[in-house]
């Protein structure tokens, strides 16, 4: 349903995505994993026309994305949630009213619909208590779990997640780990899930999509991946210290 077809985005020149092609089918979870600039981010971009490639084409079913303007670009957005990596809340709300932003600025919901919805993103991240706090008084992980929140709300049957669990402790990425693939499983969200983290990669996704230097070096179902003979997914899985051996007695 997501398609990505001989995708080239250059900066002033410079090229990040030097060919990029590939597929996500309704209900799928991909992770999309690589070094660092990469191009994972530039990519998620290119799915709600943040960023339009230089050459070749993004597809959402039948809607090219790449070359959706105004309305038809508006549509689109409705229906991908998205995890910014920097996905900061507002300092001079609370983070109920943050996760309800979304759906004022957007949904000519009812304010009772509005506050069910709310308290139902809020539970899902553990964040119940939370609502009335300022961003300022609760954590880091917290803070980026209401960010999720903010996401879930709109109820989106696409989402993208943009390092979701960087910087958090092992126990909050757990949790949101658990929550990409119970979103999956209950209510067939199709995600892309940018990560660093393989070890998490492995739990929650059915595909794994490396990127590096600018193109697709493996695309794979975790058993797979683990087992490739790839020279670049062999470095990636050894930087990360995993063990194929053990892990494969795990998927
Ligand atoms: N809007 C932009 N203008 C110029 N260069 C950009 C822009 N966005 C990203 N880049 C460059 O593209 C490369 C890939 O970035 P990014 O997709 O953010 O990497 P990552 O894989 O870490 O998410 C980086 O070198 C970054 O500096
Ligand atoms: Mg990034």
């Amino acid at each position: 349903m997501i398609r990505f077809d001989n995708v080239v985005k250059r900066f002033d020149g410079r090229e990040v995505l030097a060919g990029v092609s590939f597929t996500v089918e309704k209900g799928e979870v991909l992770a999309l994993v690589g070094p660092s600039g990469t191009g994972k981010s530039v990519t998620l971009k290119h799915l709600v026309g943040l960023l339009t490639p230089t050459a070749g084409s993004v597809w959402l079913e039948d809607v090219e994305i790449s070359a959706a303007r105004g309305k038809a670009l508006e549509a689109v957005r409705a229906r991908i949630g998205y995890l910014f990596q920097s996905g900061a809340l507002l300092g001079w709300l609370t983070v109920g009213e943050n996760v309800a932003l979304p759906l004022r600025e957007r949904t000519n919901l009812s304010d009772e619909e509005i506050d069910g919805r709310v308290a139902d993103a809020l539970s899902a991240v553990d964040l119940a208590d939370a609502a009335d706090r300022y961003p300022s008084e609760i954590s880091g992980g917290m803070q980026k779990r209401a960010g999720l929140a903010r996401v879930l709300v709109r109820r989106c049957d696409i989402v993208l997640y943009d390092e979701p669990t960087t910087g958090l402790d092992p126990v909050t990425a757990t949790t949101i780990n658990r929550l990409i693939r119970k979103l999956n499983k209950e209510r067939g969200v199709t995600s892309i899930v940018v990560t660093h983290d393989l070890q998490s990669a492995f739990l929650f996704a059915d595909r794994i999509l490396m990127l590096k230097n600018g193109h697709v070096v493996e695309d794979s179902k975790p058993a797979e991946f683990v087992r490739s003979s790839n020279p670049d997914v062999r470095e990636f899985l050894a930087a990360q210290f995993i063990m194929p051996d053990l892990l494969e007695k795990k998927l």
